[in-house]
């Protein structure tokens, strides 16, 4: 009998119809995710979970399934979503979907950057809303790209792949991780390791790209505002929680921080009458870096692949909790 697993979303039918033939699939087909009680509802029983980044699952959740529950499979690089240590506890690989997207969230995050410092929304608006009367000498003055410095907060696959976009414009860049990148990756992406306050204080432009954990929840708050440049420009592609929206704000107000590019925030979805939204030079878009056509297929294949084995009771072949293996009783 083929196994019952619950699909939170329809995703490209390059990984959903791989699900679909080897499974017996829930899928929700809704555009927005399952409701927490519908959630908890359809995930009893099932032996298999495809999930997104917004369904929560916890212990709650995972008390709903049952203990036959064999494979979470998130589609998404980031997983803070997942209770991995609750899911570890009970013996269930949980895996994601890094590698695929990392060029695609990488060119958004230069796109953001690009488009706040060239101030492009605010031009195209003043083209649609008929503001255009003549050319102007101080009409839209924006910011260089090249020549400026970049900081790269967390130098994993994505913040790299935003050095190389860097460096291909003319830009310095920094960077900050726990973990310093080799001696020959710091020289062949032209990028110098820096504590975090050299970063902030040197950088015309900070982009995030870290995981959201404890340590790293609202990492720029009004201190870190505070020191930066005057008038500096924000990129944020990781996690809203990131940034300290409150303390954005403020920044922006008060013209300490020049300009903002989200494509992640906090909350999320955020809402059209939000104070940042106030703020022409803050370019907002719903968490779409990772949204091309080949990049979400990829994405979907992986993710499929990730639920079919551990159906199989195979290891994943991208498993966030590797350690899941070498308990004494591995799924
Ligand atoms: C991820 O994968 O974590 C992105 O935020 C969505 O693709």
């Amino acid at each position: 009998m083929a196994p019952r697993v619950l699909v939170t979303r329809r995703i490209p039918d390059a990984g959903l119809k791989l699900v679909l033939d080897a499974t017996d699939a829930d899928l929700w087909e809704d555009e927005l995710p399952p409701p927490r009680d519908e959630l908890l509802r359809r995930v009893a029983g099932v032996e298999g979970l495809l999930s997104l980044l917004t369904d929560r699952v916890d212990d709650e959740l995972l008390d709903a399934a049952g203990g036959q529950l064999k494979v979470i499979s998130n589609f998404a690089v980031g997983f803070d979503n997942i209770d991995v240590p609750a899911c570890t506890r009970r013996g269930i690989p949980v895996g994601n979907t890094p590698g695929v997207l990392t060029e695609t969230t990488a060119d958004l995050a230069f796109a953001l950057l690009m488009a706040v410092a060239r101030r492009l929304t605010e031009g195209y608006d003043h083209v649609r809303q008929d503001r255009w009367k003549t050319w102007g000498p101080m009409l839209l003055l924006g910011r260089d790209i090249h020549g400026a410095t970049l900081g790269i907060v967390g130098f994993g696959r994505i913040g790299r792949e935003m050095a190389k976009r860097a460096s291909g414009f003319g830009m310095r860049v920094l960077y900050h991780d726990v973990h310093r990148a080799s001696p020959d990756d710091e020289a062949a992406l032209n990028a110098e390791s820096v504590e975090m306050d050299r970063l902030l204080a040197e950088s015309d432009f900070v982009s995030l790209h870290t995981n959201l954990t404890p340590e790293t929840e609202h990492l720029l708050d009004a201190d870190a505002f505070g020191r930066m440049k005057r008038g500096a420009i924000v990129i944020n592609t990781s996690r809203g929680p990131v940034i300290d929206p409150d303390a954005l704000e403020r920044a922006l107000a008060s013209g300490q921080i020049g300009g903002a590019g989200l494509d992640v925030t906090d909350p999320e979805p955020m809402r059209a009458d939000h104070p940042l939204l106030h703020h022409p030079n803050c370019l907002v878009v719903p968490h779409i870096a990772s949204a091309s056509v080949a990049t979400r297929d990829r994405m979907a294949e992986m993710a499929a692949g990730n639920l079919l084995s551990g159906l199989r009771g195979e290891r994943l072949p991208t498993p966030v909790n590797p350690e899941v293996y070498d308990q004494p009783n591995p799924a």
